[in-house]
């Protein structure tokens, strides 16, 4: 298969695809006789005439072996263009075992290319036997560490830990951000955050913990706002066996099992009266008991909260507790929305291109200068989310190796407000929902019950904004 007929990869990590690999030779008998046999073999193969050729076509698509020749200049047997090869293959993509071509009698030669990073060596004339087996061992560990690193990505998604393990703090209000993180962090200082839908709370209380004096201890992350009121205690102090009905084993609370560490509440705008009296007494007593039991425990935890209301109005309509709001807000931050933060988006959104790009196995460099342009217009309602979201689908739309305009499924500007008849259903809520919350200052119920919604129901379409 020659380079332009490669297709954009999957990810070739799976057992059953084919295995895709690469011969680079500037012998073309040696690229026959290679493709045939590897081709019997049922592989993908590509050939390569020069280095350059080679680390071409690695740029351009993932294999899962290559095998490369050290010479190729007519006479020449010194390999010192095929160890050069091996190193800059190896700076491309550092997982792609390579297997490098001698001539008989050049065994420090093989060494050296070893040395330089290629996993394996094999002798001209060679055995094809060998070969393909030499090929197969080095292709299939190849695939179980792609998988693994995988697999690693999934997991840390799923953790919450975001696409990128890097937090971007280019632009001025963010620097400022952190220059209070480093001045509040390693005390025990609550923090309230504040900041729209998506704007990184969640990951800057994290961010928060890790440079603390508690980094050692547990991060317990807990969605207050989401609690139904009956969870509420059970769930925050735990309960004991019989405390009621349900209650068919003890329970410990996340209060306990932040114990040493932050507990991190979110959505804390969200939280009834009732729940903020509870919470207001144990902060000020820092004991607490598990419901059904009468033994005292102590509260020993960092409090960071987060809420995307304006709690400030919310108690100043009486909504929200002014006594809970000055315990937590010892320090407070305001993430600013990602429009006031322009300065962060294209390096945002080239950091969530190469993680998307490493977790689908493609070989994206990054936006080309359309689609910046385009990113840069958007007012982002849904945030750093919003733009996660929309670089992973331009990472799958994408068919070349720059993410262009047309990848983009983003208006160029949605900042004008639109006529109704132009507008989803969905889009037609979100604007309502909007409001409601704005005529209520914050106030959850007030809005819901504005609406005729479930308290429940119109927290989870709140939710789906920012998604
Ligand atoms: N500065 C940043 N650098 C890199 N990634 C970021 C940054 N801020 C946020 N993110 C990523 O953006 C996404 C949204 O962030 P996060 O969940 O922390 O926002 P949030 O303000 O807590 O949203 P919500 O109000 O919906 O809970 C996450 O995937 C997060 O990892
Ligand atoms: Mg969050």
């Amino acid at each position: 298969m020659s380079k332009g007929q490669t297709p954009p990869s999957a990810p070739a990590t799976g057992a059953d695809h084919p295995l895709k690999v690469l011969i680079a030779d500037d012998d073309p008998d040696i690229l026959v006789s290679g493709r045939f046999l590897f081709r019997n073999e049922g592989w993908g193969v590509t050939q390569a005439r020069s280095p350059k050729e080679a680390l071409a076509a690695i740029e351009k698509d993932e294999f899962d072996a290559a095998l490369v020749d050290m010479n190729y200049a007519r006479n020449t047997t010194a390999g010192r263009e095929g160890l050069d090869l091996v190193t800059e293959i190896r700076k491309v993509d550092p997982d792609l075992p390579v297997i490098v071509m001698t001539a008989w009698g050049t065994i420090d030669l093989a060494i050296s290319a070893i040395k330089c990073g290629a996993c394996d060596f094999v002798q001209k004339p060679w055995d094809n036997v060998r070969v393909v087996q030499q090929l197969k061992t080095a292709a299939s560990a190849c695939r179980a560490l792609r998988k693994s690193r995988l697999l690693e990505e999934e997991n840390r998604l799923l953790r919450g830990e975001g696409a990128s393990p890097d937090f971007v703090c280019k632009s001025a209000p963010m620097r400022k951000i952190m220059e209070v993180v480093d001045q509040v962090a390693p005390s025990k200082a609550n923090i309230l955050l504040l900041g729209e839908n998506g704007t990184g709370k969640s990951l800057l209380a994290r961010i928060v913990h890790e440079r603390s004096a508690l980094q050692e201890g547990p991060f317990i992350s807990v969605n207050v706002g989401g609690l139904p009121e009956g969870l509420f205690e059970s769930e925050m102090f735990g309960h004991v066996k019989g405390a009621f009905t349900d209650a068919k084993a003890d329970r410990v609370g996340r209060f306990e099992l932040a114990k040493g560490g932050t507990l991190f509440l979110d959505e804390i705008g969200n939280i009834t009266l009732s729940q903020q009296n509870r919470l207001l007494r144990l902060l000020e007593t820092g004991e607490y008991e598990r419901v059904g039991s009468s033994r005292t425990l102590k509260a020993d935890v960092r409090i960071i909260s987060a809420t995307n209301s304006n709690l400030r109005a919310a108690v100043q309509a009486g909504n929200f507790r002014e006594d809970l709001f000055f315990r937590l807000n010892t320090v407070t931050m305001e993430l600013p929305p990602l429009r006031d933060r322009r300065e962060d988006i294209v390096e945002l959104a080239e950091r969530f291109v190469a993680a998307q790009a490493r977790k689908y196995g493609r070989k994206i460099k990054g936006l080309d200068a359309s689609a910046e342009e385009a990113i840069l217009a958007h007012t982002w309602p849904g945030n750093i989310r919003e733009l996660s979201h929309a670089m992973e689908r331009a990472v799958l739309m994408c068919r070349g190796e720059t993410i262009v305009r047309h990848d983009l499924s983003i208006e160029p500007d949605d900042s004008a407000p639109a006529s109704l008849e132009s507008m989803s259903i969905e889009e037609v809520e979100q604007v309502l929902i909007r409001k409601a919350l704005d005529r209520n200052e914050g106030n959850v119920s007030k809005a819901a019950a504005d609406l005729g919604m479930s308290r429940a129901t119109f927290y989870r379409r709140l939710k789906e904004q920012g998604k």
